[in-house]
């Protein structure tokens, strides 16, 4: 099986799995980690290298108070409560997204969780949180301009390897299949440059509810795609034309 090396998931959908149980949509979010438990589990024995996992955007922060408040702390608890293990099994943690605006505890947090788990190398486990992909571009051009405004850079010189290398993902692979869960088919500012060749892949089914099955229903979907990368498929390359 052709598993891609790198996936990333838009987790979406869980105000309308409580909602449609007639529970609060805390009560979703936290089902929705569990979901997150299994998938990096189901990642790790499917053979991915990388899993980006969208855990919440930069435009989220214009939901309710409360529900921000709910978000920032089942980050803290699946933190706290699986780091632990993440590290056992070897899994890297990193996170992508803007740090600045988030809160000293949930920062020394991630910065824990990265550290100790810097050298595992059987799966990356990348966390965006706070994360916009036009926010991820504006702040890697800025970094640019600043080393150009130093005299360290020639303008001239900028191609898109020194936009990529800037972005938060500067060493992590472009996505090779991005999953959206939820029915809705919309990149919601994700990975916007990462993302130019990912195999979209939409499911209906509601964040709480992939579970392996779903994921490895995602992968076979994958299979069948032909990537071209803006050529011909190689067949048709093989036999010129
Ligand atoms: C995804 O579920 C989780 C986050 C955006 C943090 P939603 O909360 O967006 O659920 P729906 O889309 O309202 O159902
Ligand atoms: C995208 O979902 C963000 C995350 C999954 C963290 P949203 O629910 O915020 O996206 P929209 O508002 O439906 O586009
Ligand atoms: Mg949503």
């Amino acid at each position: 099986m052709n598993v891609p090396q790198h996936v990333a998931i838009i987790m979406d959908g869980n105000g309308r799995w409580a909602e449609r149980r007639g529970q609060t949509r805390t009560s979703g979010h936290r089902k929705g980690v569990e979901a997150v438990r299994e998938a990096v589990r189901s990642a790790g024995e499917f053979g991915v290298k990388y899993l980006t996992l969208f855990a919440f955007s930069s435009e989220n922060w214009h939901r309710p108070q409360a529900e921000v408040n709910d978000l920032m702390g089942l980050l803290k608890f699946f933190i706290r409560r699986d780091l632990a293990e993440l590290h056992r099994e070897k899994v890297r943690v990193r996170v992508i997204g803007e740090r600045m605006s988030l809160k000293p505890d949930i920062l020394a947090l991630l910065t824990e969780a990265e550290e100790l788990t810097k050298e595992n190398s059987a799966l990356e486990l990348i966390i965006a949180f706070n994360y916009g992909g036009r926010d991820d571009i504006v702040r890697a051009t800025r970094l640019i301009a600043t080393r150009a405004a130093n005299g360290d850079l020639d303008p001239a010189s900028i191609c898109e390897k020194t936009l990529s290398a800037a972005l938060d993902t500067g060493d992590i692979p472009d996505p090779d299949l991005l999953i959206r869960t939820s029915g809705e088919q919309r990149i919601s500012n994700f990975l916007l440059w990462q993302a130019a060749y990912a195999e979209l892949v939409f499911l209906p089914c509601l964040w709480p509810d992939f579970d392996r099955s779903a994921f490895e229903g995602a992968l076979q979907v994958y299979q069948n795609r032909t990537r071209r990368f803006g050529n011909i498929a190689e067949p048709d390359l093989a036999l010129g034309s």
